[in-house]
């Protein structure tokens, strides 16, 4: 199929949804002409579920990101369906409700730990998972919100993202002799499952929806999705370390 992508083999993770940034990842990339394999975690009959609501059937691997079994096996279980990978995806997130919402002060370490080891850790371990089996050219490309500011009600999870920020400058850093690069998205608010565990979420929705220059769909995730597909692409053959803002342009506006 001819495409931005074709021919290309991609590792999907964090589809729980047809909502999922990472679903419309991978619709996109279907059918721009790559090849997609699944990551699910937790319930993984609703994720085969949500898969086959794509273009074409995509098999789907268990993967707890902070399981070590899990991540040792992980080469292996893709190599069942695809002889190698061009570019990862990584679009998972988790911190648990003292994290988020304004408990910022109180929050117990164990409970951050979580955060860091969930959503940002794992970009670290689920890019050296796959990289037995990728090679010069190829991308890894995770999710973030903008980590520069402290929003309110993002708490840890902020900590987490500019922690996530800093790892892939360090995968780029250190990746980059074997040629594969490391990019994050900066999306602007989604009405997602892991946006929906937020309290206080919609002050993030009123102030996108009143500010972005270019306006803000918060139900409509092509538009991060396209970008995740344009950094995985061969597009984009001399950046890594990057941070692409797809927000509606609203990071680039004062308050
Ligand atoms: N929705 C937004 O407003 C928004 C904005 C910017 C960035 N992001 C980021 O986008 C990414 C995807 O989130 P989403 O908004 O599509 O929500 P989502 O709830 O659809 O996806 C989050 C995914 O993380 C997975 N996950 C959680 N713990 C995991 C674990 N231990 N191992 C493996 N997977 C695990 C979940 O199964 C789920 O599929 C996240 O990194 C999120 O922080 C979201």
């Amino acid at each position: 199929m001819p495409g931005l992508l074709a021919g290309k083999r991609l590792l999907v993770t964090g589809v729980i949804t047809d909502a999922s940034i990472a679903f419309s990842v991978a619709k996109l990339a279907q059918e721009n002409g790559a090849q997609v394999v699944l990551t699910g975690y937790g319930r993984l009959s609703l994720v085969e579920r949500i898969a086959k609501r794509l273009p074409e059937p995509a098999p789907v691997i268990e993967l707890d990101v902070t399981n070590p079994d899990h991540l040792a096996g992980l080469a292996d279980k893709v190599r069942e369906h695809v002889d190698g990978l061009d570019g990862v995806v990584h679009s998972i997130g988790f911190a648990p409700q003292s994290c988020l919402g304004g408990g910022f002060l109180d929050a117990p370490w164990e409970d951050v730990a979580t955060a860091l080891q969930v959503s940002t850790y794992s970009y670290k371990s689920l890019a050296m998972a796959a990289l037995p089996l990728m090679s010069a050219g190829g991308a890894v490309v995770g999710l973030t919100f903008d980590a520069t500011k402290a929003w309110p009600v993002y708490d840890w999870m902020g900590v987490a993202k500019a922690g996530l920020e800093s790892a892939s400058r360090y995968l780029a850093l250190h990746l980059g002799k074997q040629g594969i690069r490391s990019n994050l998205v900066a999306a602007g608010p989604l009405r997602t499952i892991a946006a929906k565990s937020i309290p206080g979420f919609e002050r993030f929705e009123d102030a996108w929806t009143e500010r972005a220059p270019l306006g803000w769909s918060l139900t409509d995730q092509e538009p991060a999705a396209r970008a995740c597909l344009a950094l995985l692409s061969d597009w984009f053959p001399a950046t890594t370390g990057e941070i692409v803002h797809v927000d509606g342009g609203y990071h680039a506006i004062g308050a």
